[in-house]
């Protein structure tokens, strides 16, 4: 694992997807198929994915849909062996200014109330909990935090899009497809 070197953010391509089955695997207990992300990067014009690499090695990603004013972060994760190096941070902060290019004011995300580290580094570059969605996740019932972010702070000068695909609103069933990925988040 390249725990040295410059970190580079950028798109998520189908040719990261075998390592990020690898990571998702090691970071879920009900991983994201390599099907599922390959959708998200095909065919959902709403998705938003990059990944951290280090030494030509990627070491995290997230994801986000971006629709109209809203952002929703469908996904997030670093590899065992590269946590707490801020990496998670760093992904974070990426989409939240990227989003804010785009012109969302806000973004939104769930986490498994048991979610300590996540819920740290999500109040640590401004979400609050704002309420929670009763046995979100189907494999053991827990309940989701739900928390919200103003994405006002951020300046936006950020580009991290391989395209320039635009959002037009969100439909039910693209909300419910979300939840189907996973319902982990
Ligand atoms: C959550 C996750 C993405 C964090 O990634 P990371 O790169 O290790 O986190 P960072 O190093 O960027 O941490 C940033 C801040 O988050 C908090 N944090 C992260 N991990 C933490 C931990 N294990 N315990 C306490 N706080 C933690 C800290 O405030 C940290 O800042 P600091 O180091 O200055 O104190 C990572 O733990 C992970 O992949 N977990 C499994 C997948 C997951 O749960 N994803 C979230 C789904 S909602």
């Amino acid at each position: 694992m390249a725990n040295a070197g410059k970190l580079i953010i950028r798109p998520m391509r189908t040719t990261d997807l075998d390592r990020i089955q690898e990571i998702e695997r090691a970071s879920f207990p009900v991983p994201w198929s390599r099907s599922a992300f390959y959708g998200e990067l095909a065919d959902n014009r709403f998705a938003r994915y990059i990944v951290a690499q280090r030494q030509d090695e990627v070491i995290g990603y997230a994801g986000m849909w971006l629709i109209l004013d809203e952002a929703h972060v469908t996904n997030i994760a670093v590899h065992p062996k590269a946590r707490r190096q801020h990496v998670g941070e760093t992904l974070l902060r990426y989409l939240m200014a990227y989003a804010r290019s785009q012109g969302a004011a806000h973004m939104t995300l769930e986490v498994r109330v048991s979610n300590t580290p996540a819920q740290r580094l999500y109040q640590k570059v401004g979400f609050a909990p704002k309420g929670v969605r009763k046995g979100y996740y189907t494999d053991n019932q827990e309940d989701a935090l739900i928390m919200w972010a103003e994405l006002s702070r951020f300046d936006g000068r950020v580009d991290c899009s391989a395209d320039e695909r635009t959002s037009s609103g969100e439909s039910g069933e693209q909300r419910g497809r979300k939840d189907e990925l996973r319902g982990d988040e």
